[in-house]
């Protein structure tokens, strides 16, 4: 999907992003044959989740975990939720959740993480003509995330600074361009969508100028569930071998 079909897609985001709510808990046993896979994820993150004119989720995360299901012999089932909800929803509300989930320690605690399927890093959104440029200026700005996202961890490190948390990211991109946030940390490829959404209103500025440190994204499953973990690595290892993850890779990331 090409950046500006996403940037109007995004507004259709913004507007069913609220009737989409969380419904029924999961009563499957995952990942065997024929059986239903309760994926939880947060329809608010372009290019990897959002919501279709169809009204459903869709992206490069919701092809990949259908073609997954597909090749370990599972029906996924899409949950759209708050992000900030995924990691405590496993095991109750959903069986797994991709939303372009950085692999982090703190999570770990609660759930394993299948193999890491992309590798992201957090970017900067500034105000056009800001002179926002390296780690020092971020020192005591306002700065806007999407709350429990690596950006907001990373953001609450910054001395001085004072943290907006949204529930969606362009919420906080919105704040910007109305003056109330000075940048947003986002992962990158929301922040390229944002910023070709807002062309004459924010430049985007690489996480490495800041020395943000790379982040695998993966998928992250009940802890100690070693069978489900193993029929969706041999799942992702097999879809990188015969060409279909690349071409995901190709429709959702890089057109
Ligand atoms: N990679 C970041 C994290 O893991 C942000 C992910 C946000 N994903 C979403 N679907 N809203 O914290």
């Amino acid at each position: 999907m090409k950046k500006k079909i996403i940037a109007v897609a995004l507004t259709a985001v913004v507007a069913l992003g609220s009737l989409v709510g969380c419904g029924s808990a999961s009563n499957s046993s995952s990942g065997s044959t024929g059986e239903t896979l309760v994926v939880g994820t947060n329809a608010a993150f372009p290019p990897f989740e959002y919501v279709g004119d169809d009204g459903k989720p869709d992206g490069f995360d919701v092809a990949l975990i259908k073609a997954i299901g597909e090749k370990a012999g599972f029906e996924v089932q899409i949950q759209d939720m708050e992000f900030d909800s995924l990691v405590s929803s496993i095991g109750n509300k959903i069986d797994v959740a991709i939303a372009g989930m950085t692999v982090t320690e703190e999570r770990k605690k609660t759930v394993d993480f299948s193999d890491s399927y992309y590798e992201a890093v957090q970017d900067v959104i500034v105000a056009k003509g800001s002179n926002i440029a390296t780690a020092d200026d971020l020192k005591g700005l306002k700065i806007g995330v999407q709350l429990g996202t690596t950006g907001e961890f990373i953001a609450d490190e910054i001395e001085g600074a004072e943290v907006a948390a949204y529930n969606k990211a362009v919420d906080a991109v919105n704040d910007l361009n109305n003056g109330r946030v000075d940048c947003v940390i986002v992962d990158k490829n929301p922040a390229e969508v944002f910023g070709a959404q807002f062309p004459d209103q924010v430049d985007v500025l690489p996480g490495t100028n800041f020395d943000f440190e790379p982040e695998n994204y993966a998928i992250a499953l009940p802890k100690g569930n070693t069978e489900l973990a193993e029929k969706i690595n041999a799942a992702l290892k097999a879809l990188k071998e015969d060409g279909t993850y690349d071409s995901l890779v190709k429709k959702y990331i890089e057109e």
